[in-house]
């Protein structure tokens, strides 16, 4: 086996539109890389997304970018639909890869794009960017350390005014980043295994603009999205109801993302009441302390790249890797059939792999 590369990772972008330049920014920021190229279909966005004095090669041309010897990976942010034949190029061309979210367009796309980068030994990354931020690092482990307890139940919110995108509806574009979000945040062994999802298209934009998801998990838990371009405000919260605690995540407010309330609602053994008060009451309501923890200040983007170089150069899977982001187009790719059907609840093909004893790699047990 060749010996592992070090030094800076050589990396080239593919998409220079909104989301492309974020990448450039941070790759160019890094001490883990060295930016090669920036490729887009239209050249010219390319070389406006680098800027004038940039010694970075601009370029239309795909392949002469894969030609590249010293581009070791590639960076793809382009529209969802391409992403497949994008990835698999790269692969093909010996090149690890980060795809922007979603993985693909649907679960077999992303599904050939994951096993052909483990055939190669490559590293497949999706890029969950808010998995990468200090408020996400610290529900993980809130609830990794058990000091949630179990988790009985999710509830998000993500809803602006937002620009209505001409490929994907409003559960495909908002819904990657709270399913990606769920995936990482959920202790091993619980899996979401069904989806339902409503959606409505009030202004006739041809796709759902407002939608709402509800996932059942394998423990019983239930999760619930709610995603809508059309909300004259802004709301970016999510709630996570445990046995223990409950944590209130605010990503609008800076100054106290995440709370965690030590109040709730606890079930009273019924062995323990009389008669009397069995018939009555059966609850007990906690009123505890209330803490809002520090929590250190980052550009997620910048701590994706670094995880990105780490897996490269030591050959280990990214946190979110290929598998997460097919977890995710699996959740996104049932949501669409659940639409068509009417809500009705549409099972997980990650989860009937399972159930089949189908080894499926990276899915918890
Ligand atoms: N991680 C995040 O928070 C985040 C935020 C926004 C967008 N995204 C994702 O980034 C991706 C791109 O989104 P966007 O909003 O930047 O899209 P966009 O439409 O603004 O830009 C896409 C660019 O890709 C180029 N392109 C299309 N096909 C190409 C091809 N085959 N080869 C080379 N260039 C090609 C287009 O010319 C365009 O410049 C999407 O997958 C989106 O979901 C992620």
């Amino acid at each position: 086996m060749a010996a592992r590369e070090t030094g800076p990772v050589g990396v080239a972008v593919v998409g220079a539109g909104y989301w492309g330049p974020n990448l450039v920014r941070n790759f160019q920021g890094s001490a883990s890389f060295r930016l090669h190229w920036m490729c887009d279909l239209d050249v010219d966005r390319a070389r406006r997304a680098l800027g004038r004095y940039s010694t970075v090669e601009a370029a239309d041309d795909y392949a002469r970018v894969l030609a590249d010897p010293r581009v070791e990976a590639v960076a793809i942010a382009t529209p969802a639909a391409t992403h497949r034949d994008l990835a698999m190029a790269a692969l093909e061309a010996g090149k690890h890869v980060l795809v922007e979210k979603p993985l693909a367009a649907d679960y077999a796309a992303g599904l050939e794009v994951v096993e052909e980068a483990e055939r190669r030994g490559l590293i497949l990354m999706c890029d969950h960017t808010y998995c990468y931020t200090p408020a996400v690092s610290y529900i993980r482990s809130l609830i990794a350390s058990g000091e949630l307890g179990d988790v009985h139940y999710l509830d998000s919110v993500r809803i602006n005014l937002g620009l209505v995108q001409p490929d994907v509806d409003v559960l495909w574009d908002l819904a990657p980043h709270d399913l990606s979000i769920l995936d990482f945040v959920l202790p091993r062994g619980v899996r979401p295994v069904s989806v339902a999802a409503h959606g409505a298209d009030p202004i006739g934009a041809g796709r759902a603009c407002v939608g709402y998801l509800t996932l059942t998990l394998s423990d019983g838990a239930i999760a619930h999205f709610h995603v809508n371009w059309l909300s004259p405000t802004k709301v970016r919260t999510t709630m996570i109801g445990g046995s223990k605690r409950t944590l209130v995540w605010d990503d609008l407010n800076p100054a106290q993302r995440i709370t965690v309330f030590d109040r709730g609602v606890d079930l009273i053994p019924s062995e323990q009441l009389n008669e009397q008060v069995r018939r009555e009451i059966q609850v007990n309501y906690r009123s505890g302390d209330m803490v809002a923890p520090a929590l250190g200040q980052r550009e997620a983007l910048g701590a994706m790249v670094e995880a990105f170089a780490a897996a490269i150069r030591t050959g280990t899977p990214p946190p979110t890797d290929g598998r997460a982001g097919l977890r995710v187009v699996d959740i996104l790719e049932a949501a669409s059939r659940s639409l068509e059907q009417g809500g009705a609840a549409v099972a997980l093909k990650e989860i009937e792999a399972h159930r089949a004893g189908v080894a499926v790699k990276g899915t918890a047990s």
